[in-house]
């Protein structure tokens, strides 16, 4: 598989730590020492499908293919604004690509890296022939912005990359999910309007619709699952970590890539990191990530990466590619 192009899209609106402190009583000190994150890009009304058309866009610019050469568009989102239509028939009107079947993915953080495994997997088959895979995010729609154990974390955003067969480049994959620990990590439900006229069942509302977490039961599944999965498709491509040009992992928190890096015995150098600008965008920090390091030349062709990924679900994954 090859990437033939990507692009990403955040939102102009930037809110600061020093913005967070004035909703919730929380400080910079603290945000930026427990995660590494300095600011993050909340929508204004924009839709996860707006968001996603505008990161396709600059992909299919940067692909230079016509959007009708567009087979399939999958879209990883846990934050869609309708479910039907999916947002990967919205994106698909939005951008032109008529020729597409089109569907959403979730998968949580790890949607992306999911996406890309079955793009992978619909290439070798020769179903499709150009796949454009999205992670788009409105974050900021399920987050409670009165609960500052969650709300500091999370920021919106939407990345693409264009993908085409190609025998030459490897890529290589392990994945997996545990639903029964899915309760460390819940929301995003949708609002059903008998609950709203039924104030008995406005704490349900709450519980289903605003991201929950547990934290440090999810900081210690990504310290621990992050580096296992790594190791098992390095195990599979038949490459040892120094064989690897960059890790591009999901952006969470800059302490678990820390972690992972020790865990791993590799410089922290490989591991290029975003999420001080952007926080926590769920499905699509892999690929914004992914667009700006080949935008800015960090990443070249013929050097060999693993993305690697976990979220809600629970859900992970790590892949080898040869860009
Ligand atoms: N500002 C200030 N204080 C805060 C705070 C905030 N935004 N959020 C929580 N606190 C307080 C807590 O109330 C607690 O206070 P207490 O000791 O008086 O009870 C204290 O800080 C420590 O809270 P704790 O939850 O133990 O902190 P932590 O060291 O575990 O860090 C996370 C919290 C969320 C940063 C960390 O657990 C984490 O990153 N987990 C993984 C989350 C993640 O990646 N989720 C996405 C998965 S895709």
């Amino acid at each position: 598989m090859h990437i033939l192009g990507t692009g990403s899209y955040t939102p102009k609106r930037v809110v600061t730590n020093d913005d967070l402190a004035t909703i919730v009583d929380t400080n910079d000190e603290w945000i930026s020492s427990r995660t590494g994150i300095k600011e993050r890009h909340i929508s204004e009304g924009e839709t996860s499908a707006e968001l996603g058309a505008r990161a396709a866009l600059k992909a299919i610019e940067d692909a230079a293919i016509d959007p009708l050469d567009i087979d399939l568009i999958i879209l990883a989102s846990f934050t869609p604004d309708l479910t039907l239509p999916n947002v990967a028939c919205q994106i698909q009107e939005k951008i032109g690509a008529f020729n597409a079947t089109c569907y959403d993915l979730n998968a949580a953080c790890s949607g992306f890296l999911f996406g890309l495994s079955s793009a992978n997997a619909y290439l070798v088959s020769g179903m499709y022939r150009n796949i454009l895979v999205i992670g788009s995010e409105t974050m900021s729609r399920t987050i409670d912005w009165s609960d500052r154990s969650t709300c500091v974390l999370f920021g919106d955003g939407a990345g693409a990359a264009i993908l085409t067969a190609d025998n030459e480049k490897a890529y290589v994959a392990v994945s997996g999910s545990d639903g029964v620990k899915g309760k460390v990590l819940t929301g995003g439900g949708t609002i059903l309007k008998n609950f709203l006229i039924n104030s008995d069942t406005a704490n349900i509302v709450a519980d289903t619709f605003y991201i929950k977490m547990d934290g440090q039961e999810v900081f210690k599944f990504a310290v621990s699952k992050v580096p296992e999965c790594i190791n098992q498709v390095l195990e599979k491509a038949g490459k040892t970590p120094d064989d690897i040009d960059y890790y591009i992992l999901h952006q969470a928190n800059v302490r678990i890539i820390s972690s992972v890096a020790k865990r791993l015995h590799i410089s922290e150098d490989k591991i290029p990191v975003n999420l001080h600008k952007y926080g926590n965008t769920s499905a699509a920090s892999i690929p914004i990530l992914l667009d700006e390091l080949r935008r800015d030349g960090t990443l070249k062709s013929g050097q060999k990466i693993i993305f690697s990924g976990f979220g809600g679900g629970l859900t992970w994954g790590a892949s080898y590619m040869e860009i």
